[in-house]
């Protein structure tokens, strides 16, 4: 199949379109979405990064105090995901404007998101610049998860978190399940 060049942008698809909370030193929250966010150290311990710009609000927050929370939204919260992520929380609260209910963390200052079926407690391990983003480590302090969102082996069930994925500037559901990791080795 013959193949044409074009200038990269964003090349690795699909990612979430997660919403990470942060808050400022008097607890005030913000949202923001960010599709740059990727599992890098998975068990021992469970470390994740995300990349954001410096131009945005959430940026500072998450820097002075260390701390957010990553919550993986459903294809239902799509409207919310898209707003939040076309308006900064320097003018507004995006709690409010945006109709999401915070839930407090166990082990962090800003809060969870109450209808995101998936909440990540991370406490920032190291911040770097990458080109135009900031990259900042986190390690995973506590994950919560949706009781109904849980298959019979007690973990999160793919099929049930309704995931909501961007990829190529566009929304997507997550699509039906294929197969499960290391199916072919028993072939
Ligand atoms: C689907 C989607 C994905 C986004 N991903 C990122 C990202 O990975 N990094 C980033 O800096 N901004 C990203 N943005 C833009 C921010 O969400 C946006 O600039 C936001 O208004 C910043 O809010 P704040 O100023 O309240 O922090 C994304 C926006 C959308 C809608």
């Amino acid at each position: 199949m013959a193949k044409t060049t074009i200038r990269p942008f964003r090349p690795v698809y699909p990612s979430p379109a997660a919403l990470i909370v942060s808050a400022d030193l008097e607890g005030r929250a913000n949202i923001v979405t960010l599709a740059e966010c990727f599992n890098v150290s998975i068990r021992r311990p469970v470390i994740i990064g995300i990349a954001i710009r410096t131009a945005t609000y959430s940026h500072g927050l998450i820097r002075s105090r260390g701390e957010f929370t990553l919550n993986l939204p459903t294809t239902a919260l799509l409207e919310e995901v898209d707003g939040v992520g076309s308006v900064s929380g320097q003018k507004c609260d995006k709690f409010e404007r945006f109709a999401l209910t915070p839930l407090p963390s166990q082990q962090v200052g800003p809060p969870m998101i109450a209808e995101c079926p998936l909440n990540v407690e991370c406490r920032v391990l190291s911040e770097q610049e990458v080109g135009d983003h900031q990259l900042f480590l986190a390690e995973a302090l506590a994950e919560h998860v949706d009781e109904e969102c849980l298959g019979p082996d007690g973990k999160p069930d793919p099929q049930k978190l309704d995931m909501l994925v961007y990829a190529c500037g566009a929304y997507f559901g997550a699509g039906e399940r294929l197969g499960r990791h290391g199916f072919t080795r028993s072939r």
